[in-house]
């Protein structure tokens, strides 16, 4: 026995943390069947016995500045042991800062425009030989540190982006390897003066953000706060602390950095020549936010990619293709002449041969590179872009070596998926690539145009999809601490996360406000941290508690709880119509997800213990169910308004049974064969649509709607070249011009300004989750997969499928092949767990760990019908 993975708070190693940490460990075995007996878990005296792997919670004493080495002994069920040992490290614990906030405070940021990047600096010379030196920063903006010239990390975007006035991530960076580079000043034996550096670009909170293009929504102007601490060989400590004597300049290279316009750099600029004056006090950052370690995971390089294509454009720019959608910045080594400038433009697609940037709205995703003479690299740091497709001028081709590099916030990729056909394999790269371009330090609408915002309604849908594909405990974590923060007196949830200055008010409204509860429950399926649960138990209350008090707002008798006021987004860019015709159908929509949260809550409270709030909740939602069948339905399962996801919410969250689900899912059917064989679906009915289908009889008609080709459709898309996930689903028209039709003016391509379109949102590939958990056919059952299921759905001439998650107790997998009716399947199920296989000829086999196979017939006609068990 093995033990394959031991985290601290989710992190194999490296953690830094203000908190009591939780463990979690993975376990291998050769020995099928085995499971962990009991487990020893000691950090220094510390030491607790368990028969868990999944949040073992540190209760032990914790002093700032230390490390702790964690050792995990495991007993297996067969008497096998296996041990493992990890560590992380306390930062300062709330001790107080020694350092001050600085700024230049005589600087005013322009009107609607991101301010001049802020350049700090101090020199020090370590008094006595270095044995460890670590800095502690954070910022008002987003910096980025050098020390004698050299950046110190690689994250990008730090401090990350929350809820400034509520908490502020810090980061500790670890410099000893740096300062120990330099030598001692030549001849003397003394040690060398070095040069902390931090370039401070306005970010989110002085720069220019959201749609309405405001600025300083959280400061008036940007501000460091940075301690390095110097431990000496003798053990004696200095702190080298921003404060007055540290100096500012607003003239260094960097010369413009914000999220929708880009970067513009000036390498003639040297640092010998800055102006510099004494750095000025600032204030503490309004709201007073906590201060603690970085609980996100940091954004950082991915990946390099490389051009597939360079082409002149018929306007004479060169176009590069990096033949994939994503979220980054291009990487340029230039042999360029002083003064010579360059310029970078992005874009997510071409309209006959040229960048198409008007569905970037106001966002001008450029970056100008001024060179000095030689060769020279450039990488924008302070900005990013969603692209595929960069369009140069200002430089001969042979002079440019150009690559992009990927940025994401650093998620452990723990779910894969294929199938036979090569089409369903491009989107699930698409979904991927969806998540990947979106999880950039908070979850966004889409990482191109003049918006790139923590949309809440987005995040809801994609949940589950997300929670397959990527470990999403730590970016979770930190996200959803900001959604408790701004959570409304009332128990709204701000429909964006940090809502900076969006405009819309905080309240309860449907699918957007779920995410309180879809986002934890998803991560709690995947990954099995009750704690998560725990902290945001008491958002979900108040948000339900809210819900039901506007539910009941106008609506009295049987109408009760149909979920009207205030405000919802309906049926969220459905293929037809627009905004007016989608926010109708708010009121449907909003009872049936109301319907769902309180099932889900009401799971989650029992988990908890808190049974008095799970039947309370249970009793709610039968009476939502009760609201939304007599207001909406003939209670024989056929809506009185009719559309497809009316029946799909009601299908798949369990509110009718028997012939009236039967009726409904015929009605479905209906709607879809009225439509051509398309579907017609807004963001809340997208993610159950097939569920609703095959779980109700109709697993044809299910992989019917997956594989259709024309628009609407996921694989339109696909074989349309996206790479990723549209936003609408003809965000490319079959005649290759670009939907830019306003949604609200109603205004054509030729007079819009740029409508809703990105090729980059990740909210339609929340159909991943059925693709695992049908196609592939494993999800869990209860938390972190200790039990899960396999149960694949045959269909859609797929000959071969497979899917595999890295769950918390390790790999599980389903692999299947067809061949002829003759169907093979290999199950791997991890230490631990138990798993129940359900085949295609509906028999149930219950299994421990280990590699099973499994064969059958499939019966037929080769239609399966295997509702009952996904009850
Ligand atoms: C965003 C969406 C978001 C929506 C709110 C759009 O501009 O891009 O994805 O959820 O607004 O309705």
């Amino acid at each position: 026995m093995r033990i394959t993975r031991l985290t601290a708070d989710g992190l194999e190693s490296g953690l830094v943390t203000d908190a009591a940490p939780t463990f979690a460990f993975a376990l291998a075995s050769d020995l099928p069947g085995e499971a962990l007996a009991s487990a020893r878990v000691r950090v220094g005296d510390w030491a607790t016995e368990t028969s868990e792997q999944i949040g073992i919670a540190y209760d032990g004493p914790l002093e700032p500045y230390t490390e702790y080495v964690v050792r995990v002994d495991a007993t297996g069920t067969s008497g096998a042991t296996a041990t493992a040992e990890t560590s992380f490290r306390t930062g300062r614990l709330g001790r107080p800062w020694a350092a001050r906030w600085i700024t230049d405070a005589a600087y005013r940021a322009p009107k609607k425009q991101s301010p001049v990047p802020m350049v700090f600096r101090t020199s020090f010379t370590p008094a006595k030989p270095v044995r460890r030196a670590r800095i502690e920063a954070t910022a008002l903006g987003v910096y980025e540190l050098e020390l004698d010239g050299e950046r110190v990390g690689d994250q990008y975007f730090a401090p990350g982006f929350t809820s400034y006035r509520h908490h502020l991530q810090v980061q500790h960076h670890d410099v000893t390897a740096m300062l120990r580079s330099v030598e001692p000043t030549a001849g003397t034996g003394r040690a060398a003066s070095h040069t902390l550096t931090a370039t401070v670009a306005g970010g989110w909170a002085v720069g220019s953000f959201t749609y309405l293009r405001k600025n300083t929504i959280y400061a008036d102007r940007q501000a460091l706060l940075a301690e390095l601490h110097l431990e000496y060989e003798d053990g004696t400590r200095d702190v080298i602390a921003t404060g007055p004597d540290w100096q500012v300049s607003t003239d260094g290279p960097v010369r413009m950095a914000e999220w929708y316009d880009g970067e513009t750099y000036d390498a003639r600029i040297a640092a010998s020549d800055l102006t510099w004056k004494p750095a000025d006090p600032a204030g503490a950052p309004k709201g007073d936010p906590e201060l603690s370690a970085q609980v996100g995971p940091p954004v950082r390089v991915q990946e390099e990619l490389s051009p597939v294509t360079r082409r002149a454009s018929p306007s004479g720019e060169v176009v590069y293709d990096f033949g994939q959608n994503f979220a980054g910045v291009i990487r340029a080594r230039i042999r360029g002449t002083r003064g010579q400038t360059i310029v970078f433009r992005h874009a997510e697609v071409l309209v006959d041969g040229e960048l198409f940037v008007k569905s970037l709205r106001t966002a001008k995703a450029t970056a100008t590179y001024t060179c000095v003479d030689g060769e020279q690299e450039y990488s924008p740091k302070h900005t990013y872009m969603g692209f595929r497709y960069v369009g140069v001028t200002g430089i001969d081709p042979d002079d440019l070596d150009l690559s992009a590099l990927v940025l994401h916030s650093d998620l452990r990729e723990t779910g894969t998926f294929t199938t036979s056909d090569e089409r369903l394999n491009r989107l699930q790269s698409a979904v991927r690539w969806g998540g990947r371009s979106n999880l950039v330090d908070i979850p966004t609408d889409c990482p191109q145009r003049d918006e790139r915002e923590g949309w809440t309604g987005d995040y809801a849908v994609f949940a589950t999809t997300a929670s397959y594909n990527f470990d999403m405990s730590r970016f979770l974590d930190k996200w959803l601490r900001d959604v408790a923060a701004e959570q409304g007196r009332g128990g709204g949830i701000p429909m964006v996360v940090p809502k900076a200055a969006n405009p819309f008010p905080t309240m309860a409204t449907s699918v957007w406000g779920d995410v309180c509860v879809l986002a934890p429950w998803a991560e709690y399926l995947a990954r099995g941290d009750l704690g998560l649960l725990r902290r945001n138990y008491p958002t979900m209350r108040r948000f339900l508690k809210a819900v039901d008090w506007w539910s009941s707002f106008l609506s009295l008798g049987e109408h009760r709880n149909v979920w009207r006021y205030p405000f919802h987004f309906g049926d969220w860019a459905a293929p037809t119509g627009a905004a007016k015709e989608w926010i109708a159908r708010g009121k449907w929509i909003g009872t049936a997800y109301f319907a769902n949260s309180l099932g889900i809550v009401a799971r989650i409270a029992d988990l908890l213990g808190e049974p008095a709030d799970a039947a309370r909740y249970r009793a709610q939602r039968k009476h939502v169910i009760r609201a939304y069948r007599n207001r909406f339905t003939d209670g024989a399962g056929r809506l009185g308004d009719e559309f497809q996801t009316g029946y799909v919410l009601p299908l798949h969250f369990g509110m009718v049974e028997g012939v009236e689900a039967e009726g409904m899912a015929a009605n479905l059917v209906r709607l879809i064969d009225e439509n051509d064989g398309h579907l017609s679906t807004g963001f809340p009915g997208t993610p159950y649509l097939l569920f609703a289908l095959s779980d109700h009889g109709r697993v044809d008609e299910a992989f019917d709607l997956l594989l259709q080709t024309d628009a609407p459709s996921w694989l339109y898309m696909v074989e349309s070249g996206g790479t990723t996930i549209w936003e609408r689903w003809d965000a490319l028209r079959p005649d290759g011009t670009v939907n830019i039709a306003d949604l609200k003016s109603g205004a054509t391509d030729e007079a819009s300004t740029g409508g809703m379109v990105s090729f980059n949102h990740y909210a339609a590939g929340a159909v991943g989750d059925w693709m695992y958990r049908r196609i592939a056919g494993i999800e869990p059952v209860t938390g972190g997969y200790r039990e899960f299921r396999v149960a694949p759905l045959v269909g859609g001439g797929l000959t071969s499928a497979s899917g595999a998650v890295e769950t918390p107790y390790g790999r599980a997998s389903s692999s299947w092949t067809l061949d002829g009716d003759r169907f093979s399947l290999r199950v791997e199920v991890p230490v631990s767990t138990r798993c129940t296989v359900v085949l295609p000829d509906g028999t149930t086999h219950a299994t421990g760990s280990g590699a099973h196979e499994f064969a059958c017939e499939l019966p037929s006609p080769a239609r399966v019908d295997i509702a009952a068990s996904h009850g």
